[in-house]
């Protein structure tokens, strides 16, 4: 009984130590801030609604190498603001309302290389840089910036990546001004600004490789004045602010790639002789105003780009045979026709004059009918990409011509049926997309000419059932997702001759069970997520066929999110899984698991149960759980509403490294929790309801004292308690240290008197004496004259006549005829001996019977015979240490009508809840629990708990 909290002296004079070395140590959790589970050094302070920096980041330590503030609402950085964080090499602060940035703001960050203020309200960039001379790469992104300060940039001398994208800069001139100090200068990205003329006294960015004008409102892209030795990149799409004439890119010579997307530029402006480096050129969405687009013009062009491999031609209204045209006046190697909405047939052997071609993408066109002729001279096409089109089918040997294809995408088109000879041929083909289809099935000839095929995506179809091994031509499968069909059943050995399959989606399906030998075959199966589906087990009962017992190289398991809620995990469910390293099963509205679910997952790393929700009422986690998992070092129990957990239940994680409890709504922490976790190093128990009394004293000695285990927010933590400010590690302790011993004794003798005399006077006036009687003889006999008992009876059932119709139609048939074990239930009008005193009876029955099950409803509270029943019962449980009661709710009760029964809650602060469930499908799992609570017939003294089940 509460045994957990007696303190023995020895733990009471560390304690005292610890309190004497409080000031001298420093608290290893902070208040706005928590590191990383993985990495000390990274410290991450996101969405803290943080204003004042120097006061958040204050107690982080000086080791800090990256630190993330996003998300908060920090103004201003004050000077000087990160003095005693010399060691950050990335700093985040982007997502703030920084407008102010102090001078030496950044002074003493010698080693930061990278720094992140995109999203605040900088609208001038003045000399706040001051020191950061290790820095490569500066975002400014999305800012109110118009004005940039010669000299702003002058400490950076290292920076290579410069963003300013998405501010107000209009002015070209002063941005160069202030970046020709940058002798690093790789890239520049002035993106969705308003710069309307380029600069035209003469400059030199030597070092600079890539240059973004995007969407910007240039009129001219005359760039004789800037002399850019090094740019391969250059992007100015979206420049659509007037007709561009004046274009000279002579002072470029190294020009490899060049965007014009969207850029209302006219094409017989580019002079090809200063473009003769130019692999890689997008002239999409070059709608001239008035003008149609001339091919004469781009083919003029294209002619005298030699080197050209790449072109992206998209949204030019261009119809099949343009493409001929085109396809005569360049050799390609990668050419982009997507979002053409005039590309209906292609039948005519249209690419015919591209042999060379690697990669066509005909995206988003209004595509329906290709013909075997279609690619008869793309022999060299390695990749196909036709998403997003109008094909429902395709006919014979339509894709045979393309004997190197490696990857073919025909995702988002209404197919709803595979015709197989369309696809012969395809020897070398490693990728097929088709997610987004109308798939309504598949058999096992549907994939039968992709011999060599790896990846296979078939998501978001209507495929109901697998059947006839469909895949088992798919020898060298590696990838196949099936994720977001309707899949109700898949049949014994569906993935019969995968023997390759390292990755199976099966995610946002209907599947509710796994038939014998599902997974045969899939020896190299590491990744299964079966997430978002409706698996859900009514019984821990043994499976005839543990469904994952074939997969012998599984490393990762998913199963959150079923429809249900898994329910009541079967005893054998991981059996064969003995090489899983990560498991997980949150998301799940109801989990039980009981003993021994887990013992064959010896070498798992990581188990997340986060986000039931479910409280103790529907997650119930067995004490014997965990003891098997030695190799655990990840533990997520996060969201979940748990008020209590069990002494001991983690004492066997010796490895256990992060522990994560955050969202529950724990009130206390005792040592018991985190006995024998020899390896944590960070423990989250934030968002919890932990409270500032002597309960938790160990806790926060604990805690504040210890320097191997970091507790976020530590030190943010409130006292949960009404009407008070303060903090958890400003709770002051020293009452709590009066002999805790002498104070349980006084406690627990006054509780039972408080008991006998409460009963005395509660009882109605004539029945008093008798009552008063028994519970003494009861108290006398458990206390002096415990004998060995002869159980006749698994459990006696306490309840009134007015629920005697639930007793006989729910739990009788539940419990004595319903599933294994069979329990044998005293009812007193059926097993209690006639003529014999009411009171010999109730005694009688509560001595012989193993557990006394109470079914409470408001009628229940009312009767006196109920009550004695409890105080019976209770005082054997206090005495003989077992958890003999159960405590079934059949309605809610407002609390004050416990009282009586708070007192028998208060002896034990570990609950567990669970209410009658109004919901069919509910009531497996709360008989499950009711059997498992009946069913520990060997209860070991230490584990007695009081069992309640609302
Ligand atoms: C931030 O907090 C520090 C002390 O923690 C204080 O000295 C400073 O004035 C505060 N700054 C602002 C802007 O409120
Ligand atoms: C910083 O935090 C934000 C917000 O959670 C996150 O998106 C980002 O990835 C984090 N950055 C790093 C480097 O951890
Ligand atoms: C930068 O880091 C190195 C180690 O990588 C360290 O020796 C040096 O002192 C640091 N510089 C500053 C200014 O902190
Ligand atoms: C850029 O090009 C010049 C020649 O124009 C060369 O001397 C220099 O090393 C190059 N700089 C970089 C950073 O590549
Ligand atoms: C392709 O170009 C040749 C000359 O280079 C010309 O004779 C032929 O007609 C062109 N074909 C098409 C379809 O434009």
């Amino acid at each position: 009984m509460s045994s957990e909290s007696f303190l023995p002296s020895q733990q009471l004079g560390l304690i005292l130590i610890g309190l004497c070395l409080l000031s001298l140590v420093e608290t290893y959790g902070f208040r706005k801030c928590t590191q990383y589970e993985l990495n000390i050094h990274h410290v991450f302070c996101i969405r803290k609604k943080i204003t004042n920096l120097t006061d958040a980041i204050g107690d982080i330590p000086r080791y800090t190498t990256h630190l993330n503030l996003t998300q908060n609402q920090i103004q201003v950085l004050p000077p000087h603001s990160f003095a005693n964080l010399s060691n950050l090499v990335d700093l985040r602060l982007e997502w703030n309302f920084i407008w102010k940035i102090g001078e030496g703001a950044f002074k003493g960050l010698g080693n930061l290389t990278f720094l992140n203020l995109v999203e605040n309200k900088i609208e001038s960039v003045t000399n706040s840089f001051e020191g950061l001379s290790n820095l490569e790469t500066l975002l400014l992104s999305h800012n109110r910036i118009t004005y940039i300060h010669k000299t702003a940039f002058v400490p950076l001398v290292k920076l290579k990546h410069l963003s300013l994208s998405r501010n107000f800069i209009t002015n070209f001139s002063n941005v160069l001004e202030a970046v020709q100090h940058l002798p690093c200068l790789e890239y520049l990205d002035l993106t969705n600004n308003s710069i309307i003329s380029l600069d035209h006294n003469p400059r030199s960015l030597v070092s600079l490789t890539h240059l973004s004008l995007q969407g910007n409102k240039l009129m001219e892209l005359n760039f004789s004045a800037l002399s850019l030795p090094n740019l391969t990149t250059l992007d100015v799409s979206q420049n659509r602010h007037q007709v561009i004439q004046n274009v000279d890119l002579e002072t470029l010579p190294q020009l490899r790639n060049l965007n014009l997307s969207g850029t209302l530029v006219k094409l017989e402006m580019l002079l090809a002789k200063y473009l003769q480096n130019l692999r890689k050129m997008d002239i999409s969405n070059l709608e001239l105003r008035g003008n149609h687009l001339n091919l004469n013009t781009v083919c003029h062009l294209l002619r005298n780009l030699p080197i050209l491999e790449a072109l992206v031609f998209q949204k030019n209204v261009i119809d099949a045979g343009n493409i001929k045209h085109l396809a005569n006046c360049t050799r390609l190697l990668s050419l982009d026709l997507s979002q053409n909405s005039d590309l209906v047939h292609l039948n005519d052997s249209e690419f015919v004059a591209m042999p060379s071609l690697q990669s066509l993408h005909l995206n988003k066109c209004q595509l329906s009918f290709v013909s075997n002729k279609t690619w008869s001279s793309l022999q060299n096409l390695t990749s196909l990409y036709l998403s997003h089109n109008k094909f429902k089918s395709f006919p014979d040997f339509a894709f045979s011509p393309l004997k190197s294809l490696q990857s073919l995408f025909l995702s988002r088109n209404p197919i709803t049926h595979l015709n197989n000879m369309a696809f012969k041929g395809l020897y070398l083909l490693k990728e097929l997309n088709l997610a987004g289809c109308w798939i309504v099935m598949i058999d096992s000839s549907s994939f039968v000419h992709f011999t060599n095929l790896e990846s296979l995506d078939l998501g978001v179809n209507n495929i109901r059932t697998l059947k006839h091994r469909p895949f088992r031509f798919l020898k060298k499968l590696k990838i196949l997702i099936l994720s977001r069909n309707r899949l109700e059943v898949i049949e014994n050995s569906a993935f019969f001759g995968l023997t390759y399959l390292y990755y199976l989606d099966l995610t946002y399906n209907s599947l509710s069970g796994f038939h014998a030998d599902l997974f045969l075959g899939l020896e190299n199966l590491e990744v299964l997520n079966l997430s978002y589906n409706k698996i859900s087990y009514e019984t821990t009962r043994t499976l005839p066929f543990p469904p994952f017992n074939n997969l012998k190289s599984l490393k990762q398991l998913n199963l959150e999110g079923q429809k249900q809620g898994i329910q009541v995990v079967p005893t054998n469910f991981f059996q064969g899984l003995s090489g899983l390293q990560e498991l997980f099963l949150g998301k799940n509205s109801r989990v039980f698991l009981d003993h021994l679910q887990f013992d064959p997952l010896v070498n798992l790393t990581k188990l997340d149960i986060s986000g039931t929700k479910a409280g103790d009422r529907s997650l119930y986690l067995n004490t014997s759980l965990f003891q098997k998992l030695k190799r655990l070092k990840m533990l997520r129990l996060e969201n979940n509403n748990l008020e209590s957990l069990t002494p001991g239940m983690f004492s066997g994680l010796e490895s256990l490294q992060v522990f994560s409890l955050r969202f529950n709504n724990l009130k206390v922490i005792n040592q018991s929790l985190l006995e024998n976790l020899k390896s944590l190093m960070y423990f989250d128990v934030y968002g919890n309801k932990l409270q500032c009394n002597c309960d938790n004293m160990w806790f926060k000695n604990w805690s504040t004292n210890t320097a191997d285990v970091h507790i976020p927010y530590l030190r943010s933590y409130p006292c949960q308690q009404p009407n008070t400010q303060s903090l958890l590690i400003d709770f002051d302790d020293t009452m709590c240290n009066f002999d805790l011993g002498k104070v349980y004794f006084f406690c627990s003798f006054s509780l039972v008197l408080t008991t006998m005399v409460f009963s005395w006077f509660s009882a109605k006036i004539i029945s008093s004496l008798w009552y008063g009687l028994y519970i003494f003889r009861a108290w006398y006999l458990a206390k002096w004259h415990r004998t060995e008992k002869e159980f006749i009876y698994d459990a006696f059932v306490s309840f009134t006549a007015t629920d005697e119709q639930w007793v006989y139609e729910e739990l009788v048939p539940a419990l004595e005829d319903g599933g294994q074990p069979k329990f044998k239930l005293c009812l007193h009008h059926r097993d209690f001996e006639p003529g014999m005193d009411i009171f010999e009876n109730i005694q009688n029955a509560i001595d012989t019977s193993r557990k006394t099950l109470c079914v409470v409803s408001n009628h229940y509270l009312h009767s006196e015979w109920c009550r004695l029943e409890v105080q019976l019962a209770s005082i054997k449980m206090f005495y003989e240490h077992e958890d003999v009661i159960i405590l079934i709710f059949l309605e809610e009760i407002p609390n004050y009508k416990l009282s009586s029964y708070h007192r028998l809650r208060k002896l034990v602060n570990r609950q567990t809840f669970i209410t009658w469930p109004d919901n069919v499908h509910e009531r497996p799992l709360f008989w499950a629990r009711i059997r498992n609570a009946l069913g520990n017939r060997t209860m070991e003294k230490d584990n007695a708990q009081l069992i309640v089940v609302e």
